[in-house]
């Protein structure tokens, strides 16, 4: 199996997510950040799928070729800020199945409420990605992968950009079988389940609104 943690420590992504950290980065920027970084992520959560040969006619004669093994994969946003790491992954898995998983954070208990839930047939069958750019308390998406392991899926990882190391803490006690994949772990919440020091709200960030 996979490692639990892997940090994504690229120094594109690196760079990119200082740039994306700074209060003074404006939506478009930062919207168009985070779907580069998500590739350069990507790149990483796909890094063991498995090939198997198929033959192909190039211009000058047939031969074997890897192609993806198995059904299409699904990406799973939880909603709404995976869906800005949706449309990066997305680009580089154009033939992928896509789910949503809406879920919001009670602000008193930050125990996570659902409203929503709509994912591909053949979970089972399926290498399955979820995306949700910030693990803070780990609650909202414990709940996601319990919903998603409900509807039947088995090898599930989870892509996020920050991490804070009580979010990864609790992934780890609820489901020690989904790696988790982030670009940084930080180093703590504040007493409101921010992540310090974060970047603030990433769906507030990504999509100009409060
Ligand atoms: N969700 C966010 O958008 N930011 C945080 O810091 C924590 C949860």
């Amino acid at each position: 199996m996979a490692e639990h943690l892997t940090v994504v420590d690229h120094p594109l992504v690196q760079h990119k997510l200082t740039l994306m950290r700074k209060k003074s980065t404006p939506t478009g920027q930062f919207r168009r950040l985070l779907r580069e970084i998500s590739h350069l992520l990507a790149y990483e959560v796909t890094r063991d799928l498995k090939l198997v040969s198929k033959t192909v006619e190039t211009p000058l004669q047939e031969m074997q070729s890897p192609v993806l093994k198995g059904k299409k994969l699904a990406l799973i946003s939880i909603l709404r800020a995976g869906n800005g790491l949706l449309d990066g992954v997305l680009e580089l898995i154009p033939s992928a199945r896509v789910g949503f998983v809406g879920l919001y954070r009670d602000e008193k208990t930050l125990k996570p409420v659902q409203y929503y839930f709509k994912v591909p047939k053949g979970l089972e069958d399926r290498t399955v990605i979820t995306l949700d750019p910030m693990l803070a308390t780990g609650n909202s998406s414990a709940a996601a992968i319990d919903l998603l392991k409900k509807a039947g899926a088995k090898d599930i990882r989870f892509v996020c950009l920050l991490a804070a190391p009580e979010g990864i803490a609790r992934m780890k006690e609820a489901h020690p079988d989904v790696p988790i994949y982030t670009a940084a772990v930080d180093q703590r919440l504040n007493e409101v389940g921010y992540i310090l020091p974060g970047l603030g709200d990433a769906g507030d960030r990504m999509y100009g609104t409060r």
